[in-house]
């Protein structure tokens, strides 16, 4: 087995993360115990899951020589936002393939990925970084040496962040005397899936995975279970774990996805407002709001009975809070 403290890792976070139980949500769902692992507070650049897959794509990406770091998402990503954040703590340069257009306004993760120095290259309907390559091609020809950060993180590069964040868990875990029977969390482009099935296998672990999907499979993308399997096989194979991961180990929850990516509507509202006001804590309108939602809906639904103990993975994204002001304060008074 390789140990993962052995592979290549630049330090970007303030890791380890609080583990802290949620008494009054449990008390006013009337629902099992709830805890939650705060990855909105890994400190970079206010947060999120993106820096633990960073320090592991950093580790490469510098392993390699690169001096410019190349990736693409949503105009809020947040993801670009940490990768811009991470180059500039890294001494590179970082361009960001975003959909969309120049807007007017530009608030949220888009006034951040500014003043983190990013050059961004607006794609119009391309919203999954499909320009990375193009624009790598062109700084290559002008004597850069670029690395391309995926889309969302997720290479096997990016998903050994998540088994570390395992191992992180299951010690604050062991040293509380607690233990989970469910972990839940928003699925994406599925390297935080994948790296925490690595992980459980890795700690020797029951929990369950659950990740609550948050976009709608568009036509022509590969199955996301497929996805989420062969990364996860991949950080199994890195790390000689001597696992194969088949369908049956990968729990994800479709049926939460909405009216598409980035759409909020009467559920992610009523999560986000449900944490601020019995907890104080603030998700975010398009993926840990959504998967709040949905733990929401599956308590709810009796899924979990009162024995169990359900840790819910905050995975960042507070930034985007500041453009999607006008969605989430309808009809919240
Ligand atoms: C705040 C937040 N949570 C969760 C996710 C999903 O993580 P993954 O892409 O690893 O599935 C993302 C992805 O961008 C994110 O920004």
């Amino acid at each position: 087995m390789t140990a993962l403290q052995e592979l290549p890792r630049q330090p970007l976070g303030f890791l380890p993360t609080p583990l802290v139980e949620l008494k009054r949500l449990s008390r006013f769902l009337g629902g099992p115990r709830i805890w939650i692992k705060r990855d909105d507070q890994t400190g970079l650049a206010f947060g999120g899951n993106k820096t633990r897959k960073l320090e592991f794509l950093l580790g490469d990406a510098l392993a390699q020589g690169a001096d410019t770091l190349v990736t693409g998402g949503a105009a809020q990503s947040n993801h670009c936002r940490q990768t811009a954040a991470a180059a500039a703590a890294s001494g590179l340069e970082c361009h960001l393939a975003l959909g969309g257009t120049a807007p007017d306004e530009i608030n949220g993760n888009l006034l951040l990925d500014q003043l983190l120095g990013a050059h961004v290259h607006w794609c119009g309907e391309k919203r999954k970084g499909e320009d990375i390559p193009l624009i790598c091609e062109r700084l290559q020809a002008a004597g850069r040496k670029p690395y391309i950060v995926p889309y969302g993180g997720s290479s096997a590069v990016g998903a050994l962040g998540y088994a570390w964040a395992s191992q992180e868990l299951f010690a604050q875990l062991a040293e509380m005397g607690e233990r989970m029977s469910h972990m839940v969390f928003a699925s994406s482009s599925g390297g935080t899936h994948a790296g925490l099935l690595a992980g459980r296998r890795l700690c020797a672990q029951e929990c369950q995975v659950v990740g609550i999907r948050i976009d709608q499979p568009a036509a022509d993308e590969p199955d996301f279970v497929e996805t989420i399997l062969s990364l996860a096989n991949a950080v199994a194979a890195r790390l000689e774990l001597g696992a194969t991961f088949t369908p049956d180990d990968v729990r994800l929850r479709s049926e939460y996805t909405g009216a598409g990516y980035g759409v909020v509507g009467e559920a992610e509202r009523e999560a986000v407002s449900m944490l601020a006001r019995h907890e104080g804590i603030l998700l975010d309108p398009v993926y840990t709001g959504r998967a709040m939602a949905g733990l929401i809906d599956l308590i709810r639904q009796k899924e979990f009975s009162p024995r169990d103990s359900v840790l819910f993975w905050h995975t960042g994204g507070g930034p985007a809070l500041f453009a999607y002001a006008e969605a989430l304060l309808r009809g919240v008074r």
